[in-house]
């Protein structure tokens, strides 16, 4: 590990920096060939603030296209979700469950007997949400279970609900292919057959979307995006004892065709060297070198719905806004 990458110079870690989650993921990152962050780590709560900044940008169409998609056809999908009997909704990394509110709402209107349960590794996140279903749906029964849903949790069956598990908001979107097939797979082997698996994933540009629109997403005029990426330095910075500069450092956010992916960099506009004290380590950058934080990946309708196959759902129904931007996927466990 050591040998691969520019050298790094080790320093005596200093005690007074307490021991910091992100501390594995930092070490292991910037002592690797290429750079690379987990985009895990965007989500400190001046990340998460960003990112809910993001979902307001008038470039980032992803969240209020899926929005758009449950509010025209949130009734539709939670009665294919749920037939005739009770419904439990199994949202993973349920953030503030803005949206799910649509189908929630939806859900309740057609008088269905509806368990919500968040999955979120944010306990934070986690209370805030419950307390806002709480204030709005105080009847509904909320469930919330502190996990990462990305390294191996527990379903638990509800009574005779039937469940229905949410993935949405392109979420998936960050993981290698691999990975999403993991996870699935983990879930589904909590499932019953013919309960259920919503995603929700951003379309591959082609005809119906330029990719100038996708580029655009990543790349807002007002640059909070710029601000949401390196303010994975600044957080370096506050929790293990970094002291990157962030205007040595630039937001770069590329298509890759051949990936079918948004690619997320931080890079470095010179040649320096950053410490990072709780690590005891000195990382030094090449001018131009980059730090990989994240890839966004976009799908084509027929390969999500391979992804599903290969992880024992059956799609059932897809829906899609008018411009074909973005896509709502049903399944079941099969
Ligand atoms: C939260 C993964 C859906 O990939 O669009 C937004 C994160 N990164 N802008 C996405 C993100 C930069 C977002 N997801």
């Amino acid at each position: 590990m050591w040998a691969a990458g520019p050298r790094q110079a080790p320093m005596a870690a200093n005690p007074a920096v307490p021991f910091s989650p992100i501390a594995a993921d930092v070490l292991n990152g910037l002592s690797s060939t290429p750079k690379r962050l987990p985009p895990r780590l965007f989500y400190d709560d001046a990340g998460s603030a960003l990112f809910e900044q993001i979902t307001k940008l008038p470039e980032y169409y992803l969240t209020r296209t899926e929005r758009a998609i449950f509010e025209q056809h949130g009734t539709e999908i939670v009665e294919a979700a749920a037939g005739q009997g009770a419904l439990t909704m199994v949202e993973l990394g349920a953030g503030s469950a803005e949206k799910t509110g649509v189908l929630i709402d939806r859900a309740l209107r057609r008088n269905l007997a509806l368990t919500y349960e968040p999955v979120d590794v944010s306990r934070a996140a986690l209370s805030s949400a419950a307390s806002q279903l709480a204030a709005r749906w105080p009847e509904l029964p909320v469930r919330p279970l502190a996990a990462d849903y990305a390294n191996g949790f527990r379903l638990v069956p509800n009574g005779a609900h039937r469940r229905l598990v949410l993935w949405i908001g392109s979420s998936m979107g960050n993981f290698e292919h691999t990975e999403v097939v993991r996870i699935l797979r983990n879930v589904r082997r909590h499932l019953h057959a013919g309960e259920g698996l919503l995603v929700g994933a951003d379309l591959a540009p082609g005809k119906s979307k330029q990719v100038d629109v996708v580029r655009a997403a990543y790349n807002d005029r007002s640059g909070v995006t710029a601000r949401f990426n390196l303010n994975l330095l600044a957080r370096i910075n506050r929790e293990l004892g970094g002291n990157f500069d962030l205007a040595a450092f630039r937001h770069v956010a590329e298509w890759n065709p051949q990936a079918s992916a948004m690619q997320i960099y931080v890079q470095s506009v010179r040649a320096q060297q950053v410490a990072i004290r709780a690590l005891g380590l000195r990382v030094r950058f090449l001018a131009g070198e980059r730090i990989h934080t994240e890839n966004s990946y976009k799908y084509a309708p027929r390969q999500l719905a391979a992804i599903l196959r290969s992880a024992g759902f059956e799609p059932r129904q897809g829906w899609h806004d008018e411009r074909k931007w973005f896509a709502v996927m049903l399944a079941r466990a099969a």
